[in-house]
């Protein structure tokens, strides 16, 4: 009933009409032109802009190693809704930031963190999507976690260039739904420029209480970059590369776009572009898009969906509004170096099978039939491609994710891929399969779970062991 009300809230916010002057970002709080529709209510919120998201300032000269800092610590998050109400949610923030400071690197560089705990509690941090070695992973298994009040220096190299993100790997639904979470960009100086790199973090907040985050039914009110519906200028003719990430605990997003041009996923430029009418983006994921606006205003739309059971009955939502400030034509795209390659054919077997369990009512989640951390440890050599099969036996989707390297998915419920598609986040859908195909190139313990952070935390998590050297040696 509260998705329902909140739904139907948001569709009543209608925009305004065309002949209306349009939403610009000096918009002031007593903008006449704003939505008026609810005269007998206190008077809607005025327009606010996509907020812009801060860099992490880059402590070490040397070009090709980037130092930054980041505290962990308490904050109160707030809010104001399109009807003027304001939320307040307390949570955490990486410098005082959610999302937290966007780290910068290019392909090749070594990248430090200096990390303080400013938390009442111990944390870490994980390096979603990048090939880290194994103690520089951020997880609490085979290693302390860093307690309160102290600090811990992450360092690292970034090998494959993509849009990736950080967040807590301990206590992990609380402190990422709380807001610890930042993106991590490793560009390559091969791939063209466009006129405008955006990163659109979407996460979804509970304002009832963040204990409400485990309440699995309920959707979350969305933000854009910590915004609620904000509003984004771009000029006709320009071109954006808009990188998109997922970082809600359990949220999924279903993207309609009036014209969506794909161009990578959570491992950088998918092997060519597509065109597809949506967008599934599960907990943790990451799309690329080449965004080109032209001559109208656009809405950010997502489809109704619920991770029991996929597309759901409901009114469409705007999660932002595109406003296109120096109408003008679309440019033509870029030429993305995009790979061309193939997919993998799959050989048939099977070396790991991985089966999600489990159910609301139970409170009980699975991965092959075992809570973390009492689990069947998997075993691979170094330099072993693995073929995973990976079950889901139940009511709710899970997306299944895999720390230390990249996965190539091979097919989802028996739909092979075309081209080379490579993850490290994938959504199995309800009673669903997907096989996906591996290197074991980095030598560790991984964390191989489930996304939605309630069910990661309850158990469905497992360890997938890469041994320091081949098979026989
Ligand atoms: Cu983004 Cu193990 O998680
Ligand atoms: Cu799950």
């Amino acid at each position: 009933m509260m998705i329902l009300m909140l739904l139907l809230f948001w569709a009543c916010q209608d925009p305004p009409p065309n002949n209306e002057p349009p939403l610009t970002d000096s918009a002031q709080p007593d903008d006449p032109h704003q939505d008026t529709a609810n005269t007998d209510e206190e008077p809607p919120r005025a327009p606010i802009p996509l907020p812009p998201l801060t860099d992490a300032p880059d402590l070490d000269p040397d070009e090709d190693v980037v130092q930054v800092e980041l505290t962990a610590a308490p904050k109160t998050h707030r809010f104001v809704d399109v009807d003027g109400t304001e939320h307040v949610v307390e949570g955490y923030a990486y410098n005082g930031l959610t999302p937290g400071p966007t780290i910068r690197a290019k392909v090749g560089d070594q990248v430090i963190i200096d990390v303080d705990n400013n938390l009442d509690q111990p944390t870490t941090i994980h390096w979603h999507g990048v090939g880290v070695p194994f103690e520089m992973d951020g997880v609490a298994w085979m290693g302390a976690p860093i307690a309160a009040g102290a600090s811990f220096q992450y360092a690292f190299t970034v090998q494959r260039p993509g849009t990736f993100w950080y967040h807590p790997h301990f206590n992990t639904n609380r402190q990422v739904s709380g807001g610890l979470y930042g993106v991590l960009i490793v560009t390559d100086p091969e791939e063209p420029a466009p006129d405008l790199d955006q990163i659109l973090v979407f996460d979804d907040w509970h304002f009832e209480g963040l204990d409400d985050h485990d309440h699995l039914a309920a959707e979350g009110t969305w933000t854009v970059n910590g915004q609620i519906q904000p509003f984004w200028d771009l000029d006709g003719g320009q071109i954006v590369r808009a990188r998109v990430l997922n970082a809600s605990n359990l949220g999924y997003l279903d993207l309609r776009l009036p014209e969506i041009r794909l161009l990578g996923g959570d491992q950088g430029l998918n092997a060519r572009l597509t065109a597809p009418d949506n967008v599934l983006m599960a907990p943790g994921d990451r799309i690329e898009l080449e965004v080109r606006p032209a001559q109208t205003d656009f809405e950010w739309i997502n489809a109704p969906y619920v991770h029991q059971g996929g597309a759901a009955w409901g009114p469409e939502a705007s999660l932002m509004r595109v406003h296109v400030d120096a109408p003008d034509d679309a440019a033509p795209g870029l030429s993305w170096p995009f790979s061309g390659l193939r997919s993998t054919e799959d050989p048939g077997r099977t070396d790991i099978t991985y089966v999600f369990s489990g159910s609301n009512e139970s409170g009980v989640w699975m991965l092959n039939g075992e809570v973390f951390p009492d689990v069947t440890i998997e075993e691979l050599s170094l330099g072993d491609e693995a073929i995973l099969e990976i079950r889901n036996l139940s009511p709710t989707e899970h997306p299944f994710h895999m720390h230390g390297t990249r996965i190539e998915i091979l097919s989802v419920n028996g739909i092979a891929e075309t081209h080379q598609r490579w993850e490290d986040t994938i959504n199995v859908p309800t009673y669903g399969t997907v096989r996906v195909r591996m290197i074991a190139d980095n030598p560790g313990d991984w964390m191989t779970h489930c996304h939605i952070l309630p069910h990661a935390d309850g158990g469905m998590m497992t360890v997938l062991r890469v041994h320091e050297s081949p098979e026989g040696e």
